[in-house]
């Protein structure tokens, strides 16, 4: 908890990122992280083996755009500033230790933006998904990754409306969709290589591995067709307290 509250004291970030909650989104995962260790390393390494199959599709290489790099941990850094003449990493919110690390990578560079570009918006309680625009003139981006972002996109925006300006199931559902079919247009939009990386169902299980919920994490839009799948135990029975039940997300690539 300490650690908690130094992290949420001593991270440089915006001050929409601590209204809207994503800086505190962003440590409570990265300590979640941490005691779930090793029950997260194969989701990890998936996510990076993905990232290096797609790069090996790419014929050129001079600049790669990593959406939603956040802990660091499912990106292959090494490989990326080797291969790549120019790495940028976006998100809203990075740790200063992850921000210590992409120091001794001379050419990996971290922008805090709002991918969504519809933040400020949001934040105001005008109901309105605007339609993204950063990186799409630059020509010499030969590789996107979406990395296990596009389904959180709506989650902080759509919770911050209804406590601050109570809006309804079906304008939370209309925003969740807007929100995640800008994000794949616009990953559809750049002239490059894509790598979409992002939970396709979520399951939850009791103690005696009985399914007792599932949910689209998609808001009904239709994702693209994986490549691979594999299963990430985000919430294992131990961590889920009182509730006892486990959450399963089952994560997806697709390359384009
Ligand atoms: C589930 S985490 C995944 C992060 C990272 N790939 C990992 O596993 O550590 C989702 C990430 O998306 C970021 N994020 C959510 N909404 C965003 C937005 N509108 N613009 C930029 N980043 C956003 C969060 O800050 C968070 O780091």
């Amino acid at each position: 908890m300490i650690w908690e509250v130094w992290q949420y004291l001593t991270t440089p970030s915006s001050k929409l990122a601590r209204q809207m909650g994503f800086l505190y989104e962003s440590i409570a995962m990265s300590a979640r992280a941490k005691r779930c260790h090793s029950a997260w390393q194969p989701h990890y390494q998936n996510c990076q083996l993905a990232i290096e199959q797609a790069v090996s599709t790419c014929r050129s290489r001079r600049k790669v755009l990593v959406f939603g790099a956040g802990t660091l941990q499912d990106i292959p850094l090494g490989l990326l500033s080797e291969t790549f003449d120019q790495v940028l990493l976006v998100d809203l919110v990075i740790s200063r230790n992850a921000l210590k690390l992409l120091k001794s990578y001379p050419n990996i560079e971290y922008i805090e933006a709002d991918v969504s570009e519809s933040l400020h918006l949001l934040q105001a309680g005008i109901l309105k998904v605007e339609t993204p625009k950063a990186w799409l003139d630059d020509e010499a981006i030969d590789l996107v990754v979406s990395l296990n972002l596009i389904t959180q996109l709506p989650l902080l925006p759509v919770r911050w409306l209804k406590r601050k300006f109570q809006i309804s199931d079906s304008q939370a559902d209309q925003l969740g969709q807007g929100l995640i079919k800008a994000h794949l247009d616009y990953l559809q939009r750049f002239n490059a290589c894509v790598c979409l990386i992002a939970d396709r169902v979520d399951r939850e299980f009791n103690r005696q591995a009985e399914k007792t919920d599932e949910f689209d994490p998609w808001w009904g839009i239709n994702p693209p067709q994986t490549s691979q799948t594999w299963q990430w135990e985000v919430v294992s029975l131990a961590e889920s307290g009182t509730a006892k039940r486990c959450q399963v997300n089952e994560v997806g690539v697709s390359y384009w």
